[in-house]
């Protein structure tokens, strides 16, 4: 037999660590010139890579070679000049909490088994809980994303507000809520016609009078309102919804209150993030995306409840596998308040950069990203060929061309992304292609957004034959 032991010799252990750190430092050296995106003969690369695992290993450089090619052909999601969709990060000091969590694979389900190592989870999750103003008898989760969280916040609303008999529980977002949100009903055994679509204002923020209309009308007709879900912060155009507002028709009519801030969340670290999120403080569930606001690698979201005995209640099940083991008290079984059982020990990725950077570190980064996308706004609506529908209320820039169909807009898109250095999506509102600049990552500084304004000027020029 060849190929490497199951447990390699400490010099090949070293030297394959090596290898690994030498080529993740040249790597994220190397994330200002690399290109935006690199897509071309990625499909070809991945059909060459088609293959089932061998019965005998290979030599590790080999395989890192194949990795690195495969790395290479990718939209460029932890450069500067990412700008698509919900942009992440990817910081190297969360790689390295990863390293050592795989590395050690200790298990964060139930807490006795490893006090210690659960009560660093439980820092991130408590933090969390106290950003929200979520109070003492809270309990947070760190989940794989967003969508999972919004899940069980739909599960654990629903649990609370409706019992077992929930058929008739109707629940009300805005026609830009993310999908996961909706999604969430057919998974939590809803009819997709029990999620009401409210409407927006001008600025694709939800109705709350529309929203106190459909509730009284749903009341009539029998159905039972339970849950609303604004969001802090929309995917399409980042719209806040009025939360202070939704929080009083919430309460009037007793509903649950679950706030979607996956994008927007930690933007409550900012004086003007906290400004605009006023009313989140009243909610009784969050979300937020540590692999969103914090900079974190994929597969770490986070779910805030403010009471914690609903969360629990909603997810606990018991069994008697696991009878050794105590329930929660002092430190939570994350297992007994989420979807999962084994998991990786997601908590350390996100205390280890915390503990390292230090909360300020985040913040001013935040505030950066707030600065430039108000650059950004302001050189975008100086542009004749350019037109913004709506405030950059965060750091989501939706914009068209002006008089422009979307044929044209879809060319404009293309023309942006050929560039290299910028990498945008494209979205539609109200029917209408509309592209989208969105800033997020810690590495997207004032260069790359003045780089990004000038290919967009040169690209609107370019095709209106103007330049
Ligand atoms: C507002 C909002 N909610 C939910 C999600 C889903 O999060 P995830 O992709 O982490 O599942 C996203 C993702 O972009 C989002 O922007």
């Amino acid at each position: 037999m060849n190929g490497l032991p199951l447990d390699p010799a400490p010099a090949d252990m070293r030297a394959m660590g090596e290898a690994v750190v030498e080529y993740l430092v040249g790597f994220i050296g190397g994330l200002d010139d690399a290109p935006a995106a690199a897509t071309e003969g990625a499909t070809e690369l991945a059909s060459e890579l088609r293959q089932p695992p061998p019965e005998h290993g290979g030599g590790f450089d080999a395989l890192l070679g194949d990795v690195r090619d495969a790395i290479a052909h990718t939209f460029e999601y932890a450069g500067p000049g990412y700008l698509a969709y919900i942009p992440g990060g990817g910081l190297y000091s969360a790689a390295l909490a990863d390293f050592i969590a795989q590395g050690v694979n200790r298990y964060v389900g139930l807490w006795m088994p490893s006090p210690a190592v659960v009560q660093l989870e439980e820092n991130v999750t408590r933090w969390l809980c106290e950003l929200y103003g979520m109070g003492d008898r809270s309990q947070g989760v760190l989940t794989s994303g967003g969508s999972t969280a919004n899940l069980s916040a739909v599960v654990t609303a629903r649990h609370a507000k409706l019992g077992d008999d929930f058929t008739d529980g109707t629940y009300y977002v805005s026609e830009q809520a993310h999908a996961s949100v909706t999604k969430a009903a057919t998974i939590a055994g809803f009819s997709r016609k029990n999620v009401r679509i409210v409407p927006t204002d001008a600025e694709l923020r939800m109705d709350p009078a529309a929203l106190g209309d459909m509730i009284a009308e749903d009341r009539a007709a029998g159905m039972h309102p339970f849950l609303v879900v604004p969001s802090a912060g929309t995917t399409n155009t980042g719209a806040i919804d009025p939360l202070d507002e939704i929080a009083d028709v919430a309460a009037g009519q007793e509903l649950w209150l679950h706030v979607d801030a996956a994008y927007g969340g930690f933007f409550q670290l900012t004086e003007r993030g906290k400004e605009r999120f006023a009313g989140i403080e009243r909610a009784d569930s969050v979300t937020v995306d540590p692999h969103k606001g914090l900079f974190l690698p994929y597969g770490t979201g986070a779910l805030v409840v403010r009471d914690g005995a609903a969360l629990r209640d909603a997810h606990y099940e018991g069994a008697a596998y696991l009878q050794d083991l105590p329930p929660s008290g002092e430190l939570p079984n994350y297992s007994e308040y989420s979807t999962e059982l084994s998991r990786d020990w997601r908590g350390l990725r996100v205390w280890m950069p915390l503990k390292l950077h230090g909360v300020a570190a985040f913040r001013e980064a935040l505030d950066e990203k707030l600065d430039l996308a108000e650059e950004l706004d302001v050189a975008f609506r100086a542009d004749p060929n350019l037109e913004l529908p709506w405030a950059t209320q965060l750091t989501v820039t939706p914009f068209r061309l002006r008089d422009g169909d979307d044929a044209a807009n879809e060319e404009l898109l293309r023309r942006i992304n050929a560039s290299k250095r910028v990498f945008l999506s494209s979205t539609r509102v109200h029917g209408r292609f509309t592209l989208r600049v969105c800033i997020v990552s810690h590495r997207t500084h004032r260069d790359r957004i003045d780089e990004c304004i000038a290919i967009v000027r040169d690209a609107t020029r370019s095709l209106r034959g103007t330049g």
